[in-house]
């Protein structure tokens, strides 16, 4: 009796979290360790961000959690399986419940939108064409671009490319999505677009998702809990509320740097305009 109680237990603690990363270390080369003893956990169906200078090794992180590089030391688990043992086979099936949106997430520019967002439908699944279609449609109603199946890449904005790649990654309905800077080279306002979209998703599909940004004005409103790395490691974590009230000197200038400085990691400062035409009247 008690030992099935203890199972219990056990599975209940492992459904609660999508990604379990524990004592990780990761280098590229033997002698040069990127990742240094990270330990995260993301809750299922949270939004988590991922935050930190550049090089730090973000992009190494998720790498690891969609299992295309392995620990050296530590173990990941991703949606339950410990993904530092297994063979590459299981792991490539298991990426197929991952979703992935990169940086310059780039669409295939020879197909059409619709062929895009069902490109891995054909590849995954032996769906018949008319339900893939049925698929496509729901995918592109779902961010917001209905009707534009027909389309090529070149002939799209570059917000509605992100956000048809957005339904190209969303196409297999994962459990865990991963977004890679998704914000960067966006105009502050297809910038909020996106970022909300995410969060409608996320929300929607009872989804997990892993942000990789700069952003603190978009991400905070959306997000869960927030992990600061540096230099491979682990610095701060927490909600937006405690990460804004943070004591932390590095973190603090990263979200004083973000709200009040000068300067943007990555698009544009937003120009007040009335006080810059006050300058140039005088
Ligand atoms: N494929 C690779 N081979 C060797 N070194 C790499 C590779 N990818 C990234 N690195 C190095 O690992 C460090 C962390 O990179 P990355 O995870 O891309 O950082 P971030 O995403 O935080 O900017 C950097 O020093 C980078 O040069
Ligand atoms: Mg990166």
């Amino acid at each position: 009796m008690d030992n099935q109680h203890d199972v219990k237990i056990v599975t209940h603690m492992q459904n609660d979290y999508s990604v379990i990363i524990e004592n990780v270390t990761f280098g590229y080369d033997e002698d040069r360790p990127i990742l240094k003893n990270v330990s995260l956990k993301i809750r299922q169906g949270s939004i988590v961000a991922i935050m930190g200078g550049s090089g730090c090794g973000k992009t190494t992180l998720l790498r690891l959690i969609s299992g295309q590089i392995k620990p050296q030391t530590g173990s990941v688990t991703v949606l339950n399986h410990n993904i530092s043992s297994m063979p590459n086979r299981d792991i490539l099936h298991l990426r197929k419940r991952m979703g992935m949106l990169f940086q310059f997430g780039a669409l295939f520019t020879d197909m059409s939108v619709y062929e895009n967002v069902a490109f891995s439908l054909k590849e995954h699944t032996n769906l018949p064409e008319c339900l893939i279609k049925k698929i496509v449609a729901m995918k592109l109603n779902a961010v917001g671009l209905f009707g534009t199946e027909n389309m090529m890449p070149q002939e799209l904005s570059g917000g509605m490319a992100r956000r048809i790649a957005l339904a190209r990654s969303m196409a297999l309905d994962p459990e865990l999505m991963m977004y890679d800077e998704p914000f960067t080279g966006l105009d502050p306002i297809s910038l909020n677009v996106s970022a909300m979209l995410i969060n409608k998703l996320s929300n929607a599909l009872n989804q997990t998702s892993i942000l990789v940004t700069h952003d603190i004005e978009s991400s905070f409103k959306i997000v869960d809990y927030i992990y600061f790395m540096a230099d491979g490691a682990i610095t701060s974590q927490g909600t937006p509320e405690q990460i804004r009230n943070t004591d932390n000197l590095a973190v603090r200038q990263f979200v004083d740097g973000e709200i009040n400085g000068p300067f943007r990691f990555d698009y544009p400062a937003k120009l007040d305009y009335s006080k810059y035409l006050e300058g140039y009247y005088k």
